[in-house]
């Protein structure tokens, strides 16, 4: 084994690693003086106690039988086959647990791409989307605009490949716009991808949560054989701390490859956590619907507040997930009225500037209960105070 002292990161002329996650950075430092989140990316979250009794015979005896030893790398098999169900076309040989999306996306990621390599990026996105792939290879954005409706624009996607491009990397229902293109626009960029031979890395967390049921698109892993699909429990399922996430992909190398790079990250997941997200999943579609009546009981509220405050903000209403990226009409940058609003209300929504070039947003997120209150507290706050 080679070690040297030289930034090889620095030499090659890529970002450093793991550069702080702005975002977390923030939440950490805020945190203390939030009293209520109007930015959460989640619904509500389940409790064990609502989880427990959800378990049938078999999976009561699984449980009470569950040793604490290590699991198997990829997750048991009975998860994955729980999961693959999702995916009409994929067996469970095709899937691999994680802990959660975040280390599903920086393990496939870092399997994936050598310093030769070149990555297409759709911006906005959550950040370990960019700065993993920034910090193993040439990396191009492609930005959604606010005035095309945040819309995939695929001519500058086609632009933007180079005969290195290994990897496009996109996440629909997007954090933080809420976008989510057509199944035709999506199949023509599969179409683009498939006549290089590029992967296409989808974040799909945000899936099962579109506005319109209708919407709904199959994952990526089901439509392209180099498709990569990553989801995981923690957003529809409102099950984040649970550290469930996985990999879903026809092509073997991509997960042989993620696995690989878990040996030295979780190796992985617990034991009790595979029994409860079985039982999650086993009765998943109920689970999800319910979850998601208090995100759509708060939409027409989200409708009326940005009708309302229109001089003040904007939005573009989201088509999926429960954040929204709005434009805040009355500086050039939301950040202070992010700020003075934590420090007069304690509620917190969070500056666009902590995903790039996005200072005039907001994130405002609305699938928590008490989505009503902190609202009417925003509100009240644009309208009292003249700079925000
Ligand atoms: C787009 C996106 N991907 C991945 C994650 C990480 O999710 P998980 O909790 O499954 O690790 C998040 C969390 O907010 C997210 O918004």
């Amino acid at each position: 084994m080679m070690v040297t002292e030289v930034d090889q990161n620095a030499q090659a002329g890529f970002a450093p690693m793991f550069p702080p996650f702005e975002l977390e950075q923030y939440l950490l430092r805020h945190e203390p003086r939030m009293r209520v989140s109007l930015c959460a990316s989640g619904l509500e979250t389940m409790s064990l106690s609502a989880l427990l009794p959800l378990m049938n015979a078999e999976l009561e005896a699984l449980w009470a039988q569950t040793s604490l030893d290590y699991t198997h790398p990829k997750g048991s098999m009975v998860l994955r086959e729980a999961i693959a169900q999702q995916y009409d076309t994929l067996t469970a040989q095709r899937v691999g647990v994680f802990a959660g999306a975040a280390e599903a996306i920086l393990c496939t990621l870092q399997g994936l791409l050598t310093p030769g390599d070149h990555a297409v990026v759709i911006t906005p996105c959550y950040q370990s989307l960019l700065s993993i792939p920034a910090s193993l290879c040439q990396v191009s954005t492609v930005s959604l605009r606010e005035a095309t409706g945040w819309q995939l624009e695929l001519d500058r996607i086609q632009a933007a490949l180079t005969p290195n491009t290994r990897v496009i990397i996109i996440n629909f229902p997007n954090n933080p716009t809420g976008a989510l293109p057509s199944l035709s626009v999506l199949s023509e960029l599969v179409e683009m991808a498939r006549k290089r031979g590029i992967y296409l890395f989808s974040d799909e967390v945000y899936r099962l949560m579109e506005i319109d049921v209708a919407d709904r698109l199959p994952p990526v892993a089901t439509l392209y054989e180099r498709g990569i699909s990553v989801s995981s429990l923690s957003k529809a399922y409102g099950l984040p701390g649970l550290r469930i996430g996985w990999v879903a992909s026809q092509a073997p190398e991509v997960l042989e490859k993620a696995i690989d790079i878990k040996h030295y990250t979780s190796i992985c997941v617990t034991s009790p956590g595979e029994v409860l997200a079985l039982s999650a999943l086993r009765d998943g579609a109920a689970i999800v619907e319910r979850n998601l009546q208090q995100m759509r009981a708060n939409l027409p509220m989200m409708d009326q507040f940005f009708e309302r405050m229109g001089e003040h903000c904007r939005w573009v209403r989201p088509r999926g997930g429960c954040l929204g990226f709005s434009r805040y009409l009355r500086d050039k940058t939301a950040d202070s009225l992010c700020q003075n609003l934590l420090k007069a209300t304690g509620v917190m929504v969070l500056p666009g500037s902590l995903y790039g070039p996005y200072s005039a947003h907001f994130r405002i997120g609305f699938g928590k209960k008490d989505c009503k209150e902190a609202l009417s507290q925003l509100e009240s706050f644009l309208v009292t105070h003249r700079s925000g």
